[in-house]
């Protein structure tokens, strides 16, 4: 049974396939539904663009979605996650596309062998799907064939990264392919790992090729680490000013936190690229649905 607990889930081969047939479904490429298929979505932690970006694809695809929001289920009446999610499966699905707030639960979920599992965000250890399409919005960009030719490509990822799914499952996938990522970040916001480290964006910036801004995930912080984030944003806000005429490639997960993350002037640049990493998220996910649904 394949899922997509994170993307060591998928070998160099489904990457490069995954790619291709986002890359197809984006140019409009026609394509056979899945008319007989059915996704549960379970979403324990709000979402914008993930949970409608997965029913857009699962709809242009053909596969019916039904959606449980957990604040109106019965985990309001006590029903353990466990219980909640093989209640669902015993209702033959065709696989669980799951949000949530602990970073084992996807895993958890799929060691059950039920149905597959299809990883919408865990804690603050994956996001798998963000990786993805940050992966093809990439190559796009660089004019790429192949999640390979990535290779050699420097990435600064700046900001709240301890807390950061995205980040992590990032850092993951980019270094796979061999990209070289630096972490730009306050302390309090650094990671404990061995990638090279920047308080200061100036001291990385002429070496960098993409710059991935992330927001503070105030809802992930036990108690407030800055008082005032327009102290913060000083530092870390990618603004025009400190893009210069760069040739860099801007990306955000959103939610942007504007003037905080990226100025209002930046979003609109033809450099920031948040909006197509939106558009992309839907052919990769249906890439995704795709893949899984086809094992
Ligand atoms: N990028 C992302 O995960 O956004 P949402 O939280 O809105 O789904």
């Amino acid at each position: 049974m394949q899922h997509l607990i994170d993307t060591n889930n998928f070998n160099d081969q489904q990457l490069i396939k995954l790619m291709n047939e986002a890359k197809a479904f984006k140019i409009k490429t026609p394509f056979t539904k899945f008319d007989n298929k059915l996704l549960v979505t379970l979403f324990f932690e709000n979402s914008t663009r993930t949970r409608s970006s997965f029913e857009i694809a699962a709809k242009r695809l053909g596969i019916a979605m039904v959606h449980l929001d957990p604040s109106k289920s019965s985990t309001k009446k006590g029903e353990s996650l466990e219980d909640t999610f093989e209640n669902l499966a015993a209702m033959e699905p065709d696989g669980v596309i799951i949000r949530h707030e602990y970073n084992n639960t996807p895993k958890k979920l799929a060691d059950k062998g039920l149905t597959p599992i299809i990883n919408a965000g865990a804690g603050n250890n994956a996001h798998p799907t963000q990786a993805l399409l940050d992966c093809f919005t990439m190559m796009e960009h660089f004019g790429m064939h192949t999640p390979q030719e990535l290779k050699g490509k420097r990435i600064a990822i700046v900001g709240d990264i301890v807390s950061s799914r995205v980040a992590a499952s990032g850092i993951r996938l980019f270094t796979r392919l061999g990209l070289k990522v630096v972490l730009v970040a306050p302390k309090p916001f650094m990671p404990d790992n061995d990638l090279p480290q920047y308080e200061n964006l100036n001291d990385v910036i002429d070496e960098v090729d993409v710059i991935m801004s992330l927001r503070a995930q105030l809802e992930r912080h036990k108690a407030p680490i800055f008082e005032d984030y327009n102290e913060y944003a000083k530092e870390y806000c990618i603004t025009k000013e400190r893009m210069g005429e760069r040739n860099i490639l801007l990306l955000h997960p959103g939610p942007v936190m504007r003037n905080i993350d990226i100025s209002d002037e930046m979003l609109e640049d033809a450099r920031c690229k948040v909006l197509e990493q939106v558009k992309n998220g839907v052919y990769v996910r249906m890439a995704i649905l795709k893949l899984i649904l086809s094992d």
